[in-house]
């Protein structure tokens, strides 16, 4: 069988690195916001380049914490793609403010930035864009658009640890950029974890005080804030998979040639182009047999996974406060396959996974 992910085995080759670290923490007696956090929130800054990190408790703080940190009045609007994960809107929600959705660019999955000046209105505030799959948003007329606007860029990289535009990191077009570290993310922590990143001092010294309920003198509340702390093994544990992200991301690179090299005929591919540096926190192909393959895929012992099946608007917790139809979206939700691309499969794993797709393609054609 060759598992969609599997956790353990992503996570084999660091495991005694992860003990150590372990063992280092627990003889600290130190376990949360401490030396760990703080030198992994440095290592991550000068990683992406950018000024500043703050470690948080989960991506979705991440995001959440970074529109607070703006000051917006309730009801200000933010422009979100419609095909994202329910946490990019949530976090909009969770603020006060009004998602507005933009439909993607149907060849990236990204935000199309030629759509999001019709969606502005008196009352939008922010872009808050997401570099859905591993792969960058085309950032230069986004970033232009903020600025001939003055609106605030927010950037989710939940999925986009290390990927770049134009040489650039994903996290510092933005004012500001959201991290995750759940398990399977390319980064990912052995719980929750997440993180901002900004050049903006004023920004980061917001957060910082808000996650530890709005406090930075113990007991001392200045702002209204929330329990969102990094603790210092996941930061330990990070400071280990930082040293090995490039790796993590090389392999699936790989790995996606392979793909690229033996998938045959019949399938819609993730998009290439230049400038932009892929690193594959999922490899999606498109299928209108969507769930079809999938089945014919498991059958021959090929596990695959689906990101996502219900578009954002069409989810019953936001009934009434997201209506519209977003066709794009609905269609790439209808059709995507996430299929293998962890760092502990091989190339010989995915060839074949990709037999085993090329067989399916022979018997639509027979
Ligand atoms: C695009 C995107 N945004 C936000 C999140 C939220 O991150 P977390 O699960 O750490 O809260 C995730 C992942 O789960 C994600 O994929």
């Amino acid at each position: 069988m060759i598992e969609y992910e599997n956790l353990g085995k992503a996570n084999a080759a660091f495991m005694d690195e992860y003990r150590e670290r372990f063992n280092a923490v627990l003889a600290s007696g130190w376990f949360v916001l401490g030396k760990e956090v703080a030198a992994f929130e440095k290592e991550f800054a000068a990683y992406c380049g950018s000024a500043h990190c703050v470690g948080l408790a989960n991506g979705l703080d991440a995001l959440f914490l970074a529109l607070k940190a703006f000051g917006f009045e309730p009801g200000g609007e933010v422009i979100v793609p419609s095909n994202t994960y329910i946490a990019t809107i949530l976090s909009i929600i969770n603020a006060g403010l009004v998602p507005v959705l933009v439909e993607p660019d149907i060849r990236t999955y990204n935000i199309d930035p030629a759509k999001i000046e019709e969606r502005l209105t008196k009352k939008t505030r922010a872009i808050m864009v997401v570099h859905l799959y591993g792969k960058m948003c085309d950032m230069d007329p986004i970033v232009a658009l903020c600025r001939a606007k003055g609106l605030k860029l927010v950037e989710d990289c939940a999925q986009a640890h290390g990927a770049t535009y134009k040489g650039r990191k994903a996290g510092t077009f933005g004012d500001i950029g959201a991290f995750s570290f759940y398990p399977t993310k390319n980064l990912g922590c052995l719980g929750d974890g997440g993180a901002v990143t900004t050049d903006d001092p004023d920004l980061a010294d917001r957060v910082r005080t808000m996650r530890n309920y709005g406090s930075k003198v113990k007991y001392h509340n200045e702002r209204l804030g929330v329990n969102s702390r990094l603790d210092e093994l996941q930061a330990a544990f990070l400071r280990v998979k930082l040293g090995k992200l490039d790796a993590i991301n090389a392999h699936k690179r790989a790995l996606a040639a392979v793909y690229r090299e033996r998938i045959g005929e019949g399938f819609v591919l993730p998009s290439l182009q230049e400038e932009f540096f892929d690193v594959y926190h999922v490899f999606n192909i498109r299928h209108p047999e969507r769930d079809r393959l999938r089945a014919f895929l498991l059958e021959g012992g090929v596990g695959s996974d689906i990101h996502y099946p219900v578009s954002p608007n069409r989810q019953p917790a936001l009934k009434g406060i997201i209506d519209e139809a977003c066709p794009i979206s609905e269609e790439i939700h209808a059709t995507t396959l996430s299929l293998p691309i962890s760092f502990y499969h091989t190339e010989g794993d995915i060839a074949a996974v990709c037999e085993r797709l090329r067989e399916f393609a022979a018997r639509g054609r027979a």
